[in-house]
């Protein structure tokens, strides 16, 4: 297993967020986090990279304990971050947000500015376009072209289809593949089922902090039980 949380309790204050989280995530493989709003999708995500360190339990990340250890700290290992709010810079351009991205991370690898364009011709033609200047969708490549450009190991993305307009999440679809097919792992957490059926191999459902359901997409696509309790239809 390239990713293993074992059972993690997270809190926001003495809020008691995550109750005994656990997943598995395999090398090459992108999950799915499901469930619907306020369920701790982006807490498990923020407890994985360390930005809200769980109370409890394991972390194991390539075969290291990763749990308590600062987020830079997780990065540098090779696992990168999308926020559902992307966090590009408003006043930096494509390129420069790119540029960044690069000079933070310390790991080389197969992804440089070129073969992130490649990947988002759209984004080569805004190349000297600023931020803030980049609508919803082009905002999410750029967040994902962020994060290839560390070189990674995997991928922690935070709902990357949602706001998009149908057929931008049509193209997401796609470039989502082709980041699979270069052996990226990634484990997204997002609301949309279809969506997640398309780009997904396995998933797990959350509900209240706790993970209800782990299994094949197809497995949960066909159990409407899971649908009607657990996800938004
Ligand atoms: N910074 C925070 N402080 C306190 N509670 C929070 C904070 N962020 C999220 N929560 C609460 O934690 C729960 C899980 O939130 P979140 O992980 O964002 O869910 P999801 O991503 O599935 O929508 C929600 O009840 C939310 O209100
Ligand atoms: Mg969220």
């Amino acid at each position: 297993m390239l990713l293993s949380v074992s059972a993690i309790d997270t809190y926001y204050g003495s809020s008691h967020i995550l109750q005994e989280v656990s997943l598995e995530v395999s090398e090459g493989e992108i999950a799915a986090l499901l469930g619907r709003n306020g369920v701790g999708k982006t807490t498990t995500l923020r407890s994985i990279l360390g930005l809200s360190p769980p109370r409890r339990g394991s972390i194991r990340f390539a075969g290291e304990e990763i749990a308590g250890l600062p987020a830079y700290a997780v990065s540098r290992k090779g696992v990168a971050y999308v926020p559902d709010d992307y966090r590009i810079f408003p006043d930096l351009t494509t390129d420069e947000n790119l540029e960044i991205a690069r000079r933070l991370s310390p790991r080389m690898g197969i992804w440089n500015r070129e073969r992130v364009l490649e990947l988002f011709p759209k984004l080569s033609e805004l190349s000297r376009s600023k931020g803030i200047n980049l609508s919803g969708g082009e905002k999410k490549m750029l967040g994902i072209g962020r994060a290839l450009m560390a070189n990674p190991t995997l991928i922690l993305l935070d709902e990357p289809s949602e706001g998009l307009a149908p057929l931008v999440v049509a193209n997401l679809v796609e470039v989502l593949g082709q980041i699979h097919e270069q052996g990226v792992t990634i484990l997204l957490a997002d609301q949309n089922l279809k969506f997640c059926r398309k780009v997904c191999g396995r998933g797990y459902v959350l509900e209240k902090g706790a993970v209800r359901f782990g299994g094949g997409m197809e497995e949960i696509w066909g159990n409407e039980e899971i649908i009607r309790k657990y996800l938004v239809v």
